[in-house]
């Protein structure tokens, strides 16, 4: 014989109904407060399958796009890349940071070098090698542009992925793929 459950175990009561959508608020209202909180507490997750990594600084810390973007534009901003190669993120005349980091890392012998901002270029203290504000070689002996990785964007933080498309510098595939 088949059992059949009363209608009544299912219907719920004024004030049942009350306290339930009055919990519906609470928790909505919480939940939208809470988000900035939960969102400082956790973080963006840090690497991605495509190979983004977060950009960080030299202790290792997240560093905020509004952090850079403070700063003038032209300014080179070093920060820790893909696989914490030191990599230079340079502020654009809007205000946005470029869609192309620069590694720090001359294409000669591998000496990190500085910007120089009186010149407009990048030079290496090594062997002498200069690059102009895109990573081109300008004087050897580097035999090859600087390589490039993608920087994105994305609520304040700072994305950096490897750069597998054509080098728009050379119009050619990139030399570090
Ligand atoms: S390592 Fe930069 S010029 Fe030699």
């Amino acid at each position: 014989m088949e059992e059949s459950i009363p209608l009544k175990s299912f219907s719920m009561s004024r004030r049942q109904l009350l306290n339930f959508l009055t919990g519906a608020a609470v928790a909505a209202t919480a939940t939208a407060a809470l988000y900035p909180a939960a969102k400082f507490f956790f973080p963006p997750a840090e690497g991605t399958e495509d190979g983004s990594l977060l950009a960080k600084d030299i202790h290792g810390n997240r560093i905020p796009a509004s952090q850079i973007l403070v700063e003038p534009p032209g300014t080179r901003a070093l920060v820790a890349g893909l696989a914490g190669e030191p990599t230079y993120l340079t502020v654009r005349e809007d205000g946005t940071l470029h869609p192309w980091g620069i590694v720090d890392n001359c294409t000669h012998l591998g000496c990190t070098f500085p910007w120089n901002p009186n010149e407009n270029q990048f030079q290496c203290p090594c062997h002498g090698s200069r690059y102009d504000p895109e990573g081109r070689v300008v004087r050897g002996p580097a035999p090859l542009p600087l390589k490039l990785v993608r920087v994105t964007v994305a609520e304040d933080a700072i994305w950096i992925s490897p750069w597998k498309e054509t080098d728009p510098r050379t119009g050619q595939k990139p030399w570090w793929v």
